[in-house]
């Protein structure tokens, strides 16, 4: 590809991708002209991009709020669909006229490192202190690709905003045994963004009358599955069968046994029970004698979907606490007729650890073969890999920690990369909040109102962080902190002085 070089002194700031945490950290960065890099003709990235028609936010609209832009309807207790999230963030973006900075169909393909070359030398020594995050001179090349051109334009930064999500773009794909893969399937198969690109009409021809199975029992597969459900109705409808791994509990709305949910985790006495990083000592020993009263509380939640869902008539009822999947952010909301679509058989349920294709359609690892037209994957997404596409060497090699998880200190700041910070990887039970309060201390933190701690404290403290998760829930695949978010919170606003 050609490439033409563009040294620009201002803007120093570049922000890659326009999804929610993209255009928050816009907002808040606004005072330094920052350029918005998206690789799409569009803002609001997964919603925009991987929804399907029945999408819905898995919360009431307050708890998916910009701070200063109230949502038109916001007490307005239904969940909105993904059109309604696109309206309001659009609405957000204009108000504060954020749009402007947007490059639009313009995809970053890969960054270099130009800084000083020490940091690179000693990257594995873990220096003293990070830094400030405006170097005063260009630190980070990007290549953009726009509309599809041969020609690459470079761009220098001294601060690279990361804001490409974790989910979309790149699809999680099964790995199979040798000659087992799609390629001995005479159906289709396609992932799950797959069908989020088909209007409603294809998705209808698609599945209707067709023998379809789901690959997965997550958000994307439970919707997946009633969409399916819907497009069968009638004497020549066909069920669908989910494909299951890994029981999950999920959550028919945010009320158990006459009290509302956030009672249970989200307030300051709630999360009082949960262990949290850098606790003392008697914090500590509490914790551990207020085990059971957590566990209490799972065991009354799961008492009521229990009794609420038909779990364990489909065998469905996971063995472990409902506390693990809450701990790591993958509760999922069930659409209110999952179940009623089940008990008129147009969902069937397969339990599998393994499974492969064969010519007719899915074989568990029990030899039963389920014969299929389509099968669908709605097997997530490798946000992992999408970033390390972009990343140049040392730096990707550090994207993940021993954990798996990649250690932002602040849910932001990856001790050992140097000016760039990362927004949309810490989860909690809202995305929306996490990102724009990081945006916020991001700010803050540029505007040099306060600094970072040394290099080792901040790796320590993601080191605590990811202990603490790996203890609450085997399912530590994510950085999340729905048991400790309002612990985390506090602790950054209290950083940047709020
Ligand atoms: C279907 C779905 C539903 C969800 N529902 C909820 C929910 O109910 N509640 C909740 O809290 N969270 C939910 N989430 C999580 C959701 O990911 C976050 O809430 C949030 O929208 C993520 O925003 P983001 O900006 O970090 O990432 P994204 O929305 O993924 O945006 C990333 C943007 O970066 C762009 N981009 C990627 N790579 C490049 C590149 N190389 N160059 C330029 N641009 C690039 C993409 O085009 C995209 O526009 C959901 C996720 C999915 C997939
Ligand atoms: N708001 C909404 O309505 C909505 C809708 C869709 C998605 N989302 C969000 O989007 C994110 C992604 O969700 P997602 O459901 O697409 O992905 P996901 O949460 O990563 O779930 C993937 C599912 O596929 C299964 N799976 C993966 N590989 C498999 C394999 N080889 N064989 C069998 N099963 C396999 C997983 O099983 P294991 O559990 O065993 O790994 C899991 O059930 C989540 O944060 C979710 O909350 C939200």
């Amino acid at each position: 590809m050609a490439t033409e070089k563009y040294y620009l002194g201002v803007p120093k700031v570049a922000i890659i991708g326009a999804g929610i945490s993209g255009i928050a950290a816009a907002k808040q960065l606004s005072g330094y002209n920052p350029v918005v890099f998206e690789a799409t003709d569009s803002i609001g990235g997964v919603w925009r991009h991987c929804s399907f028609h029945s999408t819905k936010l898995q919360t009431p609209r307050c708890d998916y709020e910009f701070s200063d832009y109230p949502w038109p309807e916001r007490d307005n207790s239904s969940f909105p669909s993904h059109f309604e999230i696109l309206d309001y963030l659009h609405a957000y973006a204009r108000h504060f006229d954020v749009l402007k900075c947007v490059k639009f169909n313009s995809k970053v393909v890969e960054i270099r490192f130009i800084g000083d070359q020490e940091i690179l030398d000693h990257i594995d020594r873990k220096p003293g202190h990070y830094g400030s995050l405006l170097a005063g001179q260009p630190v980070w090349e990007v290549a953009v690709q726009t509309n599809q051109s041969e020609i690459l334009q470079w761009y220098a930064f001294e601060f690279l905003v990361v804001c490409i999500g974790k989910y979309g773009d790149i699809p999680k794909m099964p790995v199979y045994p040798h000659h087992k893969g799609p390629e001995a399937f005479h159906g289709k198969v396609l992932h799950s963004i797959d069908y989020s690109k088909l209007d409603k009409e294809a998705t209808h021809q698609l599945l209707k009358g067709k023998k379809v199975v789901v690959i997965g029992y997550k958000k994307s597969a439970i919707d997946l599955a009633v969409e399916c459900a819907e497009a069968n109705q009638g004497p020549d409808g066909q069920p669908c069968t989910m494909v299951i791994r890994t029981l999950h509990w999920t959550v028919p709305s945010y009320w158990v046994w006459g009290l509302p949910f956030f009672l249970f985790y989200s307030t300051r006495s709630s999360q009082f029970l949960h262990e949290r990083p850098n606790q003392h000592l008697f914090r500590a020993v509490l914790c551990l004698l207020l085990s059971p009263m957590r566990r209490a509380v799972s065991k009354f939640i799961e008492s009521y979907l229990t009794w609420k869902l038909p779990l364990v008539k489909y065998g469905l009822k996971p063995d472990h606490p409902f506390e693990e999947d809450y701990a790591s952010c993958q509760m999922a909301i069930l659409p209110e007729n999952f179940f009623w679509e089940a008990n008129q058989g147009r969902i069937l349920f397969k339990r599998t650890s393994k499974w492969w294709f064969w010519s007719g359609g899915i074989e568990l690892e029990d030899s039963i073969k389920l014969e299929a037209d389509v099968v669908v994957l709605a097997t997530g997404y490798d946000g992992k890999k999408k970033l390390k596409a972009l990343l140049p060497e040392p730096f990707r090699s550090l994207i993940e920690g021993s954990s798996g998880i990649m250690p932002l200190y602040r849910g932001t700041i990856h001790p050992l990369i140097p000016h760039m910070a990362f927004v949309g990887y810490v989860e909690s039970v809202s995305n929306l909040h996490s990102a724009e309060l990081r945006c916020k201390w991001l700010a803050r933190l540029i505007d040099d109102q306060f600094k970072l701690p040394s290099v080792e404290k901040m790796l320590q403290q993601t080191t605590q962080e990811m202990e603490v998760m790996k203890r609450t829930t085997r399912f530590y695949k994510r950085h999340c902190i729905s048991t400790f978010s309002i612990n985390h919170s506090d602790e950054i606003c209290e950083e940047m002085g709020s």
